[in-house]
């Protein structure tokens, strides 16, 4: 892109990640892929230096002094925007005034990275306004330290990576260190259902930093880089040396990397009943070890995984609520999933939202 574009429509899709959880900030693999839900973000220009943003979730439009100065402390959701504004700022971008419409058929807070997809989606609106881009790791970069800063989650960049680089039809197989994407292409034989639990998740509120602490303190006391550098066959050894809950942080992480790795092996070979089993490991894993589930999660894997045609189910992102993505065979799909919402709705006593979802491409302009 090297014009600049006035009058344009952003499309920032959601992600589910379909296996690889917590494991980005230590350096290691998640397979994620974008999803056919998302974002759209409608441009337009406006005189001055500000920009105003609504949302059709209601409330006021959020304001965005674009001349600066951008300090972190806002508790509304411009507070994203703001973010990604102040990271163009730092390059020196100068970005005209604008107005922006969201709308959205992506649940806020329901580990469907709705917090990504607005910051890559705004992200990619700036650039088209400019008529300039960043290399898209850099975009994506970006986007993860306004997270940090202007939302105080310090995330890895899984999201961030999967709403820019998704890839219609395919997984992508990152590696979170070296940031090389594989491409994970996923077969007609089956789909991938989410499960939302309806219980919203606030990563900010603290239990996601404290694993992130949990996990750097485990790596510190083996003398390692990240948890990455501990391999499962060297687990037993190294097992003893850890206190608790180091111990059970660690023991999660390294063999949630290799059941990435083994989970893509097994999507290219067609073989889903292993890759059900490898889900399923990763939610015990995830509820046990980790501690991110929630009773609500594990009732909906729990009652997805009695339903015929369904491989593996797992808690999907973050956790502390939030959706749960099951493998199911494509053929019977509808019936699955009728099944499946009748079987988790018996178990929650409420009705869950529940849709089948396909892998779309990254953040972009509606025409191009
Ligand atoms: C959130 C974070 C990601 C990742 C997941 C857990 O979605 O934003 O960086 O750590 O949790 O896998």
């Amino acid at each position: 892109m090297t014009t600049a574009r006035t009058e344009f429509i952003v499309c920032a899709p959601g992600r589910v990640n379909l296996i690889g959880e917590h494991t980005d900030y230590n350096a290691g693999f998640v397979l994620p892929m974008a999803i056919d839900r998302g974002l759209r973000i409608a441009v337009r220009p406006r005189p001055g230096r500000t920009a105003l943003v609504s949302s059709d979730r209601g409330g006021p439009p959020v304001a965005i002094d674009l001349a600066g100065p951008h300090a972190a402390g806002r508790t509304d959701w411009g507070r994203y925007l703001e973010g990604v504004v102040a990271g163009y700022r730092r390059l020196g971008w100068e970005i005209p005034g604008f107005e922006a419409v969201i709308t959205a058929d992506l649940p806020a807070g329901g580990g469907l990275s709705s917090s990504a997809a607005l910051e890559v989606g705004m992200a990619t609106a700036i650039e088209a306004l400019c008529g300039r881009e960043l290399p898209t790791a850099d975009k994506a970069v970006l986007c993860q330290r306004a997270e940090h800063e202007f939302a105080g989650v310090p995330c890895g960049i899984m999201d961030q990576f999967a709403v820019a680089f998704g890839r219609a039809g395919h997984a992508l197989l990152l590696d979170c260190r070296s940031r090389e994407i594989r491409l994970v292409p996923l077969a007609d034989e089956v789909e991938f259902l989410v499960i939302d639990s309806g219980v919203k998740h606030a990563l900010a509120d603290g239990g996601y930093a404290a694993r992130r602490r949990d996990c750097e303190a485990a790596a510190a006391r083996l003398g390692r880089p990240a948890l990455r550098d501990v391999s499962a066959d060297e687990w037993a050894t190294v097992e003893p040396t850890l206190p608790e809950p180091e111990r059970r942080r660690a023991r999660h992480v390294v063999h949630e990397n290799d059941r990435v790795l083994g989970f893509a092996a097994a999507l290219e070979a067609g073989d889903w009943k292993a890759a059900g089993r490898l889900m399923n490991a990763s939610h015990a894993s995830l509820r046990d070890d980790f501690e991110v589930s929630c009773r609500e999660l594990d009732l909906i894997a729990a009652a997805a995984r009695g339903v015929a045609g369904v491989f593996g189910c797992r808690m999907t992102g973050g956790g502390f609520g939030g959706c749960a993505v099951a493998l199911v065979e494509a053929a019977r799909a509808a019936a699955i999933m009728a099944e499946v919402r009748r079987r988790c709705g018996a178990a929650l006593g409420t009705d869950p939202t529940i849709f089948v979802t396909a892998a779309a491409a990254g953040a972009r302009l509606a025409d191009g």
